[in-house]
């Protein structure tokens, strides 16, 4: 008799979500909700699986692909896929699947919500409030800065990007973006305007980084683009943060070379609670929750089950990352 196929899960998911695999494979979850599964029961478990369903923290390498003996499928349950080596995959003929769409409101909603909470200062609104030191009413308590009709400038114009251009539009925005292609329909309709990286850094109020991280975005944001924006300027990552030099964007931030920053993500995750920029009342720090709405992970955990399912049912997967895969 034929052995089901094996399925390995990197967090433990919802039994109802992940139904279609258990009733047609064998399944096996890491059972730790908090922490991470470590490398040596991956590569273990790798040597076994058919599938790996994976997450962001999860260093998916070309160790993993090599003991991987049976291994046909990777489904990463996010949209970027940085923490694959999508080249090692490829050459060992393993499909990569990632979440895109799905997650590109939540992500949008949350990377404006950023933006909306550093320029109005809510962090330290909500914390002086509840710390009882609201005394009086004055003309400048917890001042911020006007989001409606400021300049946006959005670096990496993806769906995300798109969608984030969208909910700036409705807050009557000038919008600019820089992007590796054009994106002509979002020029029309929302009136965004392509612009150089150099134009953006400098013209934008709200600089929002919006890139996956690439050997071409890796430290892109250093000290000296920090000095090319405008003291006023708001500096927004939720994309990933290699992208930005961290110690540079603490000097800047110190120095006052730009006025603030709204992060949802890090050079180091998870961020430690004495890590400077924690220390900065003009930084609102998030802990890389882009996508964590209940909807938005059910959806994903879902994408990631259906790309499962197709492989090992021979059929083809839904979301490839790596194209050439179809033709190993
Ligand atoms: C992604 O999907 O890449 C996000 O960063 C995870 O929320």
């Amino acid at each position: 008799m034929r052995m089901k196929p094996y399925v390995y899960i990197t967090r433990k998911l919802p039994e109802a979500v992940i139904k279609p695999l258990t009733q047609q494979f064998n399944v096996n979850m890491w059972e730790d909700k908090e922490e991470p599964v470590p490398k040596e029961v991956l590569l273990e478990e790798a040597k076994k699986a058919d599938a790996l369903l994976t997450m962001l923290p999860d260093v998916v390498d070309e160790n993993v692909f090599s003991v991987g003996e049976k291994l046909k499928i990777v489904a990463n349950m996010a949209v970027g896929y940085d923490n694959v080596d999508i080249e090692a995959a490829t050459r060992y003929g393993i499909a990569v699947c990632n979440t895109p769409d799905v997650l590109t409101d939540a992500t949008a909603d949350l990377t404006f919500a950023l933006l909306m909470a550093s320029a109005r200062r809510l962090e330290e609104a909500a914390r002086f409030i509840k710390e009882d030191r609201w005394k009086n009413w004055n003309p400048y308590l917890l001042i911020g800065h006007d989001i409606h009709h400021k300049t946006i400038g959005i670096l990496g114009m993806g769906k995300i990007g798109e969608a984030v251009a969208k909910r700036a539009a409705g807050f009557d925005m000038n919008i600019l973006y820089h992007n590796r292609s054009r994106k002509p329909e979002t020029e029309q309709q929302l009136g965004a305007k392509y612009v150089s990286f150099e134009e953006l850094i400098e013209q934008s109020d709200f600089v929002v980084c919006l890139t996956p991280l690439t050997e071409e975005t890796r430290n892109m944001i250093t000290l000296s683009v920090f000095k090319k924006m405008k003291q006023s300027a708001i500096f927004v990552n939720a994309s990933r943060g290699p992208v930005v030099n961290e110690q540079d964007l603490v000097e800047a931030l110190k120095t006052g070379e730009i006025a603030g920053a709204g992060l949802d993500v890090f050079e180091k995750e998870p961020i430690r609670h004495n890590h400077p920029l924690l220390k900065l009342d003009n930084v609102v720090a998030l802990p890389h929750i882009g996508s964590s709405t209940i909807e938005t992970r059910t959806a994903m955990m879902k994408v990631c089950v259906d790309n499962i399912e197709a492989v090992l049912t021979g059929k083809p997967p839904i979301t490839l990352v790596n194209k050439a895969w179809q033709n190993a």
